[in-house]
């Protein structure tokens, strides 16, 4: 079982600007992987793209030897809301909504908020904040709130998880916190984790490295 990436391009604009250019890859379930480039080198385009948040300009991706334009509207919301968990570069908490409740937004959906608080609970005690649940984003550190994000999204004990830059504003001990989760996500739960780095020490963490340079893998 795979993510395979095949040609893909991506333009923005008109006149259109390739912002990848053909990039093919496979990354196996249960590997751990890091992108590393220079800023705009397309990373974040790449991470959209790869996980189905946006639409490639051509070449085609694989999820399981299952084209994503090939799945219907069930099939698609079903791979994005359960199989797919995603870390933004910034957090994207919703501030009138306390710690647990953030955790628990991508339950709602499914009317699993009942279900799944002991798991949300679970969640926020793994990384670290238990206690704070019922504390307002507001009045969390920058780090405490990313790992509130992360643990959102674990929720679904997703197959995938995608982190773009999740440690880019955090201090090298909290950045450490994260890419150790991550780990032991990886380890336990057989995750496929995929993430967005300019660390270098958290870079050589991966198991696989994917280089990226205007648009293009390096050494590819
Ligand atoms: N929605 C968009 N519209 C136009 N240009 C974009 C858009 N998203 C990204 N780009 C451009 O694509 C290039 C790669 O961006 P990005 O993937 O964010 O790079 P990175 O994450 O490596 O810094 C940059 O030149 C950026 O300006
Ligand atoms: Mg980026």
């Amino acid at each position: 079982m795979s993510i395979k990436l095949i040609d893909v391009k991506k333009s923005f604009g008109n006149p259109p600007t390739e912002v990848l250019k053909g990039i093919s890859l496979e990354i196996n379930d249960g590997d751990f992987v890091s992108i590393v480039g220079r800023s705009g080198s397309g990373k974040s385009t790449l991470l959209y793209i790869m996980s189905s948040l946006d639409n490639a300009s051509s070449g085609k991706i694989f999820y399981n030897q299952i084209d994503l334009v090939q799945m219907n509207q069930k099939e698609i919301h079903e791979l994005r809301n359960t199989k797919i968990g995603f870390v933004f570069q910034f957090h994207y908490l919703l501030p009138e909504l306390t710690v647990l409740e953030n955790v628990l937004m991508p339950a709602r959906k499914h009317n699993l908020q009942l279900t799944l608080k002991l798991r949300a609970m679970e969640l926020i005690k793994e990384v670290d904040l238990e206690g704070k649940e019922h504390r307002m984003p507001s009045q969390l550190s920058g780090g405490e709130q990313q790992r509130v994000a992360i643990a959102r999204a674990l929720l679904m004990t997703p197959q995938y998880l995608f982190a773009d830059e999740p440690t880019g504003n955090l201090d090298s001990h909290n950045g450490d916190r994260i890419m150790t989760l991550f780990q032991k996500i990886n380890k336990e739960k057989k995750t496929t984790v995929i993430y967005v780095t300019h660390d270098k020490e958290f870079a050589n963490r991966a198991l696989k490295k994917i280089e990226l340079a205007d648009g293009a893998l390096k050494n590819a």
